[in-house]
């Protein structure tokens, strides 16, 4: 078979390109340059008018009608909307060309439209997002094919998956490292087995090769812009197929995590949908195609030593079939399954089709009680089928999982906790005769969780850990074949029993003593006793059961990656125990899902897959796998998340009282003036409401009210909430991008003093604005419009943490003032302490605004807001009638922002503030050293941002490589999230309680994630 052989690409130099351009197509190419190609020969031609295109010339074992269905393929794929690179026409209206090459062999020829930009080859790492859209195009090329027909897609090709295994196999002998062989002869003969395990799979027309290589992407400016390229392998073939060859491409780019792929799969899923059998089949295909790659690789250098292109290429190959193969095929199967969120509907065992039944099964009624520690309600007990029990035992179930209440205060995190809090259940157990407690099936174990942790943990166990007052006695629960396995340890807790049933589900019972002989038994026949662990002294025994689906070894615990394939591949064994199955949690993409289904997509939501946090605990955020974050971005929850005084005043409180504040209370007064301490001295008055966006709105009133003036000034860039009032002075173009066209009349919007990037960013530039803002003012009186107010951030939050010019506050609010106007700081973000240097944001300016408006961190996560101003600006509210918010002031609100107040002195957060922050910054700077990435570290205190250009002199922003930086950063353990309009800045405006630990953490992350990100995109800055 010619293709077996590998196939010589036309003997096409690059003159010789010059020439049939120019004969046979009538183009004057000025340049030409070779472009690669593995059986063709391509050229970039460049005319003198600057025109580029691509000259094709076919290899010659293209028939003609293989030619004409490429073409048609491609206007098929353009009529349905895909960007693909169009094949040219001819003057005379022809597409294809016969040529001749060098040895006088026959050719077809073809022009296509030169694409710009970068091969997605040539990135590093692709990050979920890049990964969707790949996933989402193949896909649509897929859903363009489904009716396509045309004989010269018939045709024997070396790519033709359905052949794939054999084509790899007699390769095989190219490989000339025994060992890779060896191992791809394995990966081809394991993958043949699961193909012959699925059902029919549907053929249908396929581009054969969306891969990287034959995409094209059109670099950071233009990162959503994907073109297919380069339909020579356009058949007829497993539609499953298109897939397989996009993912395993896209697991060069997948930094060792091949899981992360799937997401691409699930894109595909949602243009193209797969059948059951297609899911089973999509990982064998990617193996499938790893193993052809690296064969025909090896024969092509074999045939062409000179094949630089084939070269540079076979160890992006290998890297692909090591990725491929990082995981035993069942994993992936069943990773692949739970990614796509499709049952199982071949051909299922006895326990498969037990497993999924319940996992189908509407939720049960809750069998026992929430809470930590919870006792069945209704004793299930069965008679000793199917039971591992003789008689029944009372287990009571523990929650060491992140919703547990026992993890509060960051119990968790204790030395030991796991074993403290098992012992400590067990001591509540205290029943004469047999009892004890078990730890769930598939529920994380918080216990297990890390901080600081690039790797997400393994607290997931897949089977029940059982603990028993008495050395309990184990039964076989059914018929089998038990086998004991060597201990790998010479520790007895390691010692392991397996039952294997007849349907080829494995029990494995670790923990055991006087085990029964290898050999068949019945149900009810003995499996030893429950022994004492050595490290615990607790009689305990490890239960995992592993569905005959699960050819590898499947461990008791894991982390998030392989967790739901582990799941997948296990049963809960509770029924086992007498106990009810766990109920199943639906992971976090069903959470969002759900979450879409009765969201506005105008609601913001970070990341293409996020985790589901339920936990927070000082500054880290706690996904439900127990995996801990570092959280850079909830500046609200100020002192750090579910903190114990704010979480017990707020109990306290709602146990005593929750009114208005049209009712006479104690603790109203009482923080009035706690925050009247914090403010200047002229500033003696307090309105209380519940968001900074009714803190602004209510201070744009009181300007309006205290001066008989409409006319309100704002900065560019500036965010400022959400209602008509405020969000009329916001201006930032990310929140509004018609900003500052569509500003109503009494708004005026000035010019934003950015020092990094604005217009003056001299020595004087506060000057030049404050200059410019005065003109404005006189412009403003000039119309009779005088300025009722000026609002701005102390330091521009919205922006980054960019910090004003200094002097620049002081110099705009004696012009405001001198022009009758009313100053405002909006402190939502960056009062409270946030800046390291005392209390508000001004003080960094030192001056002292007219009114302030505060939030955020006022509640440390409960909604608070307020305006602190002066006593004669109050009063001119009243003019306008009487002010009331339901529930700002409260005495629910008042208490919580009391112990806020009282915790922020106890925690000494001013000082961690100037001693984190002052290091965070100078390691950032550090940073700047290193990657010329960084245009700037902004801020200071806690309110830092890292702008990220692409070129330090132009300051052209790097938007994408940010969002791609905290993607990035996400999968290290790192919370952090793009700001400014520009979206080109870090934000880092962490819990004040951040340490220094997981600031050397974070810094360590972000080094490694720009030297990748770089590498990414470095190909598209060239
Ligand atoms: C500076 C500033 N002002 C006001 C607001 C609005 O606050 P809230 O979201 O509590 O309404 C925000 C919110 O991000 C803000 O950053």
């Amino acid at each position: 078979m010619e293709a077996l052989a590998g196939l010589r690409r036309p003997n096409v130099t690059v003159p010789l390109a010059q020439t049939i351009a120019q004969q046979y197509f009538g183009v004057s190419a000025v340049e030409v340059t070779e472009l690669g190609s593995n059986q063709d020969r391509n050229f970039l031609l460049m005319e003198a008018s600057g025109n580029r295109t691509v000259l094709k010339i076919d290899n010659a074992a293209f028939a003609l009608a293989e030619i004409e269905a490429q073409n048609e393929v491609m206007n098929t794929c353009v009529s349905a909307g895909v960007s693909v690179a169009q094949v040219l026409r001819n003057a005379d209206g022809s597409l294809v060309r016969t040529v001749f090459d060098a040895d006088g062999v026959e050719h077809f020829a073809r022009r296509f439209q030169f694409v710009p930009g970068t091969s997605l080859l040539d990135a590093h790492f692709l990050s979920a997002v890049m990964m969707q859209q790949v996933g989402s195009l193949t896909g649509e090329v897929s859903a363009a094919l489904t009716k396509f027909t045309h004989p010269g897609l018939e045709r024997a090709s070396q790519w033709d998956m359905r052949r794939a295994a054999d084509i790899a196999d007699s390769l095989l002998g190219s490989i000339a490292d025994g060992r890779r062989r060896e191992r791809v002869r394995a990966a081809i003969k394991a993958a043949r087995i699961a193909l012959t395990q699925v059902g029919e799979l549907p053929v249908q027309a396929v581009h054969g090769d969306v891969t990287d290589d034959n995409i094209m992407w059109g670099g950071p400016q233009n990162s959503s812009q994907l073109t297919v390229l380069d339909f020579g392998d356009v058949s007829t073939g497993w539609r499953v197929a298109e897939l397989a060859v996009t993912l395993s491409s896209l697991l060069q780019h997948a930094a060792e995590r091949p899981l992360d792929v799937l997401v691409a799969a699930r894109a595909f899923h949602q243009k193209q949908a797969l059948t059951s059998a297609e899911v089973s089949a999509l990982w064998p295909l990617v193996v499938l195609r790893a193993c052809v790659l690296v064969t025909s690789g090896a024969k092509q250098l074999e045939l062409e030593a000179d094949n630089d292109y084939a070269a540079e290429r076979i160890e992006g190959e290998w890297r692909i079939f090591e990725e491929a193969t990082r995981y035993p095929l069942d994993v992936m199967r069943a990773a692949t399954r739970a990614a796509l969120h499709v049952q199982i509907t071949e051909t299922e065992t006895a326990a498969d089709a037990a497993k999924a039944a319940t996992s189908t099964k509407p939720a049960k009624e809750p069998q026992v009680e929430s809470g930590p520690f919870s006792f069945p309600k209704k004793k299930r007990f069965k008679a000793l089928e199917g039971s591992l029990l003789q008689s029944p035992v009372a287990l009571h179930r523990v929650d060491l999982g992140a919703e547990s209440v026992w993890m509060d205060d960051g119990a968790w995190l204790r030395e030991g906790a796991e074993e403290q809090f098992i012992r400590e259940a067990f001591s509540f157990v205290g029943q004469p005769g047999e009892s004890g407690i078990y730890l769930p099936y598939a529920l994380e174990r918080l216990t297990r969780s890390r901080i600081n942790s690039a790797e997400a943990p393994k607290t997931i166990p897949f089977g029940i850990e059982a603990y028993f007052t008495q050395r309990t006695k184990v039964f076989a629960p059914f018929d089998g074949e038990i086998s004991v396995p060597a201990p790998t340890l010479a520790k007895r807790d390691e010692q392991q029993v397996v039952l294997t049933a007849s349907d080829g589900s494995r029990l494995v019972l670790t923990g055991l003593v006087k085990l029964p002989q290898p050999g068949p038994v019945s149900a009810g026949d003995p499996l030893g006793r429950v022994a004492s662990s050595d490290s615990q002294q607790l009689n305990r025994v490890r239960i995992l059961w592993v569905s005959s689906r699960a050819t590898s070894r499947i461990p008791f615990f894991g982390g998030d990656e392989l967790a739901p394939a582990y799941e997948q591949l296990t049963i809960d064994p509770a029924p086992l125990l007498g106990l009810p199955r766990e109920e199943e949690r639906p992971d976090a993409a069903v959470e969002q899902d759900r979450r879409n289904r009765v969201f506005s997509s105008a609601q913001e939501r970070y990341y293409v897959d996020p985790p589901e946090f339920e936990r927070g605990w000082k500054h880290h955020l706690i996904d439900t796998n127990g995996r801990a974050y570092v959280d850079l971005v909830n500046n609200v929850a100020g002192l750090g998340h579910s903190h114990p005084r704010i979480t017990a005043a707020a109990e306290q409180q709602l146990r005593l009282l929750n009114t208005n504040s049209r009712f006479l209370y104690r603790q109203l007064a009482e923080y009035s003036e706690r925050l009247i301490e914090k403010a200047p001295n002229s500033l003696d008055t307090v309105l209380l409401v519940n968001s900074g966006t009714e803190a602004v709105d209510l201070a744009l009133r009181l300007a309006w009210a205290a001066t008989g003036r409409k006319t309100i000034i704002s900065l560019r860039e500036a965010y400022h909430g959400w209602s008509i009032g405020a969000d009329a002075v916001t201006t930032s173009a990310y929140d509004n991008p018609n900003a500052v066209g569509s500003r109503p009349d009494w708004v005026h919007v000035a010019d934003v003093p950015n020092p990094f990037r604005g217009k003056h960013t001299g020595p004087d530039a506060e000057t030049y604005y404050a200059t410019e803002l005065a003109d404005t003012l006189k412009q403003l009186d000039a119309q009779g419009k005088p300025v009722a107010g000026f609002i701005c951030e102390s330091v521009l939050g919205n922006a980054g943490g960019v910090l004003l010019p200094e002097g620049y506050l002081r110099e705009v609010y004696a012009k405001v003032r001198g022009a009758g106007g009313l100053c405002i700081a909006d402190e939502v973000q960056v009062g409270f302490g946030r800046m390291g240097q005392g209390f508000w944001g001004f003080n960094q300016q030192g001056v002292r605004p007219d009114i302030i408006t505060i939030a955020k961190s006022m509640g440390n996560g409960f909604p608070i807001g307020g305006v602190i101003t002066t006593r004669a600006i109050a009063e001119s509210l009243g003019n306008e009638g009487m002010f009331f918010s339901s529930a700002g002031g409260s005495p629910l609100s008042c208490a919580v922002g009391l112990a806020v107040l009282d915790a922020m002195d106890e925690d000494k957060i001013l000082e961690n503030v100037a001693n984190v922050g002052g290091y965070f910054k100078d390691r950032l700077e550090m940073l700047m050293a290193k990657h010329p990435l960084i245009g700037f570290v902004h801020g200071a205190g806690l309110y830092l941002g890292v702008e990220l250009v692409r070129d330090r002199e132009t300051l052209e922003p790097a938007k994408e490589e940010t969002m791609e930086v905290c993607e990035r950063m996400l999968h290290l353990g790192v919370i952090i999230q793009p700001t400014s309009e520009r979206q080109n800045v870090l934000k880092i405006k962490p819990p004040l309680c951040i340490d220094r630990e997981s600031v050397d953490f974070v810094v360590e992350a972000l080094d490694q994630v720009l030297s990748e990100v770089v590498a990414t995109f470095a190909p598209a800055h060239a």
